[in-house]
């Protein structure tokens, strides 16, 4: 089989936000507690969290990493994760039916932030909580000092403002799950105001939205429409989730689901685009999607404590989902169409990343270990970063129940036009056959093979552990080359491959 791509560097989508590679920190599980935060660990540092998964974390690249919920904040109040640690309460988290002690907040979080080189993206609680203590949690946050709630996070010792710019105006709003739960309209209104005070407080603030939480909630997309009807002039972003899942055993079908993705985004744009027209408004509202993952080899497990047949837990181990080989070929998917779409995504939290579906995960007293998805992810945040091309793909399709036909070759490039580097994500999706590929590359002038890695593996459900951590990794590729402004190169059946040329 064959399929041939074109590539220039005029021929561009967008120039790719750093932020698509964000990232998500949820009071859940062993997340936080013996996930980032483990003060008995070998390696903890000062302030007791772990500098084994610091280092991955930093191996990653990540931009930002969005926090502390998800479900968990829709009933958190900020202000129980602050001041003396031995003062802090234990509280009951009715979203995971686990406890919480409030070791760890937001000054615990910064400190880990700036350990890891990443920043901050925060949410504030509007299901038990409202406007008035969102503007309360800002101003302790963002204020220099001189008021009220600047002084005491002062006096809890961070004289400087912690400066967050980006944040969460609730989350999932829409499921009638989330504590607080509220219609379209009574969310929008409440989003509407607490912006507007947000806003009051400092122009400069990025704000989101909350859009659906997958695209199967029977509100999608009236609650985007009805919810940018009410906030789109005091916004920035509305935000979507998405979570992928293989309970079918069905690898051409689930390997098909980022074309729902693609689908998703562009119907969302078209709300965005509806509400933007009928506002006669000239601002741009973008996508955050700040929750995307695989997320279901662990749910059969989890229902006992969900269920809350174990009473409420401290740190239990929740959403611990073991990645496999199919799974990088779904990240790799799923990463692929938020390049292609950087015109209108432009963040992105890969959901979650320690230990809760997380390309990273610990060992209570023990080691930290990297799963099958940290490389997709890990090549992506390295390499995806300048302008995502708008590349002419020919490939061969398959039938497929989810997305009707389907490329077998799903092919992104990006040129970082800082170092001249050209970078191509490729998936295979055939299950037997390799595919050649040419990509016409003359556009960029001449070309060397600066790296080349490929994951393919005899099992689509092999996975990595503590004990094994190697078993799907990334390996040099071989035979690849560029002849006549043509990148020649051959995708094993199933396979990921990143290539750069320089
Ligand atoms: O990431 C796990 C959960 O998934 C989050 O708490 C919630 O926002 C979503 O439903």
């Amino acid at each position: 089989m064959k399929a041939a791509v074109t590539a220039h560097p005029r021929y561009v989508v967008s120039e790719i936000d750093p932020r698509l590679y964000g990232s998500f920190i949820e009071h859940l599980g062993r997340a936080v507690y013996t996930g980032i935060y483990e003060p008995g660990h070998p390696t903890a540092d000062a302030n007791g969290m772990r500098r084994d998964v610091i280092d991955l974390v930093r191996e990653l690249n990540i931009s930002i990493v969005r926090y502390p919920g998800g479900n968990f904040v829709s009933a958190y109040n900020w202000e129980d994760g602050v001041g003396p640690k031995h003062e802090r309460p234990v509280r009951l988290d009715l979203a995971w039916h686990t406890s919480e002690s409030n070791e760890v907040g937001l000054h615990e979080f910064a400190d880990w932030c700036a350990s890891a080189n990443t920043e901050m993206m925060l949410a504030v609680n509007l299901g038990s909580r409202g406007l008035d203590e969102a503007r309360n949690f800002l101003e302790y946050t963002n204020h220099p000092g001189g008021s009220e709630w600047s002084d005491k996070r002062i006096a809890n010792g961070r004289k400087e403002p912690f400066d967050v710019k980006l944040w969460c105006l609730g989350n999932e709003m829409d499921g009638p799950w989330q504590i607080g739960h509220k219609t379209a309209d009574e969310y929008g209104r409440l989003a509407h105001e607490t912006a507007k005070a947000m806003r009051a407080f400092s122009k400069s603030l990025e704000l989101v939205v909350c859009g659906s939480s997958n695209a199967k909630m029977p509100t999608y997309p009236e609650w985007e429409a009805t919810v940018l009807d009410h906030t789109y002039n005091e916004i920035d972003y509305i935000s979507l989730h998405m979570y992928f899942d293989n309970e079918a055993n069905d690898a051409p079908n689930y390997l098909a689901m980022s074309e729902k993705l693609d689908d998703y985004i562009a119907s969302v744009a078209g709300v965005i685009a509806y509400v933007k027209a009928k506002k006669r408004s000239s601002k741009q509202v973008y996508i955050s999607f700040d929750e995307w993952n695989v997320w279901y080899h662990s749910k059969e497990k989890d229902k006992k404590i969900l269920g809350g047949n174990d009473g409420w837990p401290f740190a239990p181990p929740l959403l611990e989902d073991i990645y496999n080989f199919e799974d990088v070929l779904q990240v790799g998917l799923i990463l692929n169409t938020f390049i292609r779409r950087s015109d209108v995504v432009k963040i992105a939290c890969l959901a979650q990343l320690v230990n809760v579906i997380a390309p990273i995960m610990t060992v209570a007293n023990g080691p930290a270990w990297r799963q099958t998805i940290f490389y997709p992810y890990l090549f992506a945040s390295l390499y995806g970063r300048g302008n995502a091309l708008d590349l002419k793909v020919e490939s061969p399709t398959y039938k497929s129940i989810v997305a009707g036909d389907v490329s077998y070759v799903d092919v992104t490039g990006v040129h970082d036009t800082k170092t001249g580097h050209v970078t191509f994500f490729a998936v295979n999706r055939h299950s037997s056959e390799a595919i050649e590929t040419v990509i016409d590359v003359a556009g960029f002038g001449a070309a060397d093979i600066a790296d080349y890695q490929v994951m393919t593996h005899a099992d689509l459900k092999a996975v990595n552990s503590a004990e094994n951590p190697g078993n799907v990794v990334p390996k040099k590729g071989s035979g690849a080359s560029v002849a006549g402004g043509k990148l020649s190169l051959s995708l094993p059946a199933y396979s990921y491959q990143m290539i750069r040329l320089k």
